[in-house]
């Protein structure tokens, strides 16, 4: 009989594509993916340790898995990525769920096909998490999933330390992979029928610092891939607001297959905030790089990342927030209520702010936000977008794509159009979402 495989995925894009990788080692040892998680006989949870709640998600969903185990022995189930990466994250995993097989990092992903067969000629549970982050690893297959677009990593973990946060305790110092291998990935994906690359690094501007060569930055890769033949979109995410170059922006307008898009995370509007973050930007510098950008590609889209309740965020602080946000227009954001996390410097400052007060903060931020995205949304009333056909939503028995500023769109059509650039004309703007017609 066949075996199959099920993985469920917490956290950011670099996890959902590390997720294609060990999908990719399952595939390539004869398993075949399995919808539902009942079915199948090795269940994986990727996790996440971003913020407290992430966590609390998988624990709460591996323990729940208590019972088919039981229903079922022969099935492994396998925990790793960010959360299990702390070593004290995988004890309490072992202690409270002894009945997982395999408990592995992010350091030793790419031997999971080591791992499970350790496993199963030894019939005994296998934790492994390296303390250092090893080599890049160019050999482990991949299943991609997200059809017609395709993830790309460029680096890997980070060097920024930023105070609150657990990425560079969980993915190591940051690692560029080597251009060619970047591009002939590229080149392949590109051959294969993808429409679009998404190329991902905790903060894609410093890509290449570690080879010391001048030939090799951001800007520099950014272009060689719009220089490969095809019809396709590039897109990159993150972008750090201390390392974004003039190089940059001048790249992105170098190539229509380069969206005018672009994620750029302030986190706070506060100096003060942003220095106790150890961002290593202050508001007028980010500031002065929305202007730049805005005033180089006047149509461009910005998203941000901001967090409410850091440590001494003063009434006066948000208010700063709420205001760069009014300043900067963001087409979109992700808010955040910040999170204690064991290990980073912000954890052990005084100073830490009351739920109550976060919460009332965020409220805030986000009715700020809405209403900036609905009247922005408003804009594109009677517009023809050109949009990428990405997925069917059964529910709205419609279709769904981005427009090169990332903004999603619904549409109806009586013919499978995933993978396909069509042009929709909106009917009904709303708050993050657009609906139309195809024209
Ligand atoms: N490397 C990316 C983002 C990584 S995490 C960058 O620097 O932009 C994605 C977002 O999660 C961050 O931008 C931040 O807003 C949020 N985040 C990170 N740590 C957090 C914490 N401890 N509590 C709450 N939000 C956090
Ligand atoms: Fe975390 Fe900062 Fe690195 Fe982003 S840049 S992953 S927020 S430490
Ligand atoms: Fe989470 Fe790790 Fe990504 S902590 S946000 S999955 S890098």
């Amino acid at each position: 009989m066949v075996k199959t495989y099920h993985i469920v995925t917490y956290g950011c894009q670099m996890n959902v594509h590390e997720s294609e990788k060990l999908a990719g080692i399952l595939c390539k040892l004869g398993y075949v993916y399995a919808e539902n998680i009942e079915d199948a006989d090795v269940i994986l949870f990727n996790t996440c340790a971003i913020r407290e709640n992430a966590e609390n998600h998988a624990f709460g969903n591996i323990g729940a898995l208590k019972k088919l185990k039981k229903s079922k022995p022969n099935l492994i189930i396998g925990v790793c990525g960010c959360m299990t990466q702390q070593d004290n994250v995988a004890k309490e995993l072992h202690k409270k769920f002894p009945f997982v097989d395999i408990i592995f990092g992010t350091h030793n992903l790419d031997d999971f096909e080591s791992l499970l067969n350790k496993r199963i000629a030894s019939k005994k549970t296998v934790i492994e998490v390296l303390e250092k982050e090893k080599a890049i690893c160019e050999e482990t297959p991949k299943f991609r999933t997200s059809y017609p677009n395709a993830w790309v990593n460029i680096t890997y973990g980070c060097n920024n330390f930023c105070t609150y946060c657990i990425v560079p305790y969980v993915r190591g110092r940051e690692r560029s992979r080597k251009m060619d291998d970047i591009l002939e990935e590229c080149r392949h994906i590109v051959e294969l029928g993808y429409k679009e690359i998404t190329l991902l690094g905790q903060n894609v501007n410093s890509y290449g610092l570690d080879f010391n060569d001048e030939n090799v930055t951001f800007p520099i890769l950014l272009k060689k891939i719009a220089d490969i033949k095809g019809n396709f979109r590039i897109r990159f995410m993150t972008n750090h607001p201390k390392d974004l170059s003039d190089e940059l922006i001048d790249a992105m307008l170098y190539s229509d297959k380069i969206c005018k898009y672009i994620h750029l995370p302030v986190q706070a509007g506060s100096s003060k905030v942003l220095n106790l973050m150890n961002r290593r930007y202050t508001r007028e510098d980010y500031l002065e790089k929305i202007e730049k950008l805005k005033a180089k590609i006047p149509n461009i889209s910005i998203t941000t990342d901001i967090m409410v309740g850091f440590p001494y965020e003063t009434e006066e602080d948000f208010l700063d927030t709420l205001d760069l946000v009014k300043t900067c227009r963001f087409n979109g954001a992700f808010t955040f209520v910040y999170s204690r996390r064991k290990g980073t410097v912000a954890d052990k400052m005084d100073g830490q702010i009351e739920e109550s007060v976060s919460k009332d903060r965020i409220q805030r931020l986000i009715e700020l936000q809405n209403q900036i995205a609905k009247e922005i949304s408003l804009e594109y009333k009677d517009k023809v977008v050109e949009v990428l056909c990405e997925d069917f939503d059964d529910k709205k028995n419609m279709y769904l794509g981005r427009d090169e500023f990332n903004r999603m769109c619904y549409f109806g059509s009586g013919e499978n159009l995933i993978g396909k650039f069509v042009n929709v004309k909106i009917t009904k703007t709303g708050g993050i979402s657009l609906t139309g017609e195809l024209v």
